[in-house]
């Protein structure tokens, strides 16, 4: 690859900000971005609507080998049940291995580009100079996506949103293929106390600082 690309890795637990940052930064640098969670949930949504069972397997490796560019906007994806079927189905390794090539494609554009996810500063671009592992606590994590739900017109409780957050880091964190942790040359930023504009505005001057060591 040549020197001028610029690959940003965005990793960090489910509701952190890190889809937002990702946006944010990728219009920032004018660089093409990827939120690598609507492969995973792309792949539940394709077994739930063919009525196969989210633990089987073979199925989600094929639904991952067969995975069209088109499914990617269904706007079912976003719902709160889809984060948590997504989560079920990631940690098959037939799986991971068939959205890993998709997502190195995209990642060796030209320009560069932002991943955001749980394993791209570790697995899918772990030569990638700029890493950035986002964080903050699990209640305010909770207090956000409560918002953007309630935003979208879905319902549900602090408290039911709560409990799958913490459902879902003890799922990523714990699966045996490539699970959600932080990079040893990452930079660990921690949004809880910060807006969105605070956190961005922190996340250039990391993004700066990386890019030319
Ligand atoms: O980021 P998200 O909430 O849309 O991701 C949904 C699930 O997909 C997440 O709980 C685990 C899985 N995932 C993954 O295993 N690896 C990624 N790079 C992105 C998502």
């Amino acid at each position: 690859r040549d020197g001028a690309a610029l690959v940003i890795a965005i990793d960090g637990p489910a509701a952190s900000g890190k889809g937002t940052l990702a946006k944010r930064l990728a219009l920032h640098y004018g660089l093409p971005h990827l939120d690598t969670g609507l492969l995973y949930r792309a792949v539940a949504l394709t077994l739930i609507d063919a009525d196969a069972d989210l633990d089987d397997a073979g199925a989600a490796a094929r639904a991952a080998a067969d995975l069209s560019a088109e499914r990617l906007s269904d706007p079912r994806l976003r719902e709160r049940a889809m984060g948590e079927a997504a989560s079920r189905v990631s940690s098959v390794p037939e799986v991971r291995a068939a959205l890993l090539s998709w997502q190195r494609r995209f990642a060796d554009g030209p320009d560069g580009a932002v991943l955001d996810g749980r394993d791209i500063g570790t697995v899918v671009c772990p030569a990638a100079r700029v890493k950035l592992f986002i964080v903050a606590a699990p209640e305010e994590r909770a207090r956000r996506r409560h918002r953007e739900l309630l935003g979208r017109g879905e319902e549900a409780t602090l408290a039911a949103i709560l409990a799958d957050i913490r459902a879902r880091d003890a799922r990523d964190s714990s699966r045996a293929a490539a699970p959600l942790k932080v990079a040893e040359d990452a930079v660990v930023l921690d949004t809880t106390e910060l807006d969105a504009d605070a956190a961005f505005a922190e996340a250039v001057a990391i993004v700066e600082r990386l890019r030319s060591r």
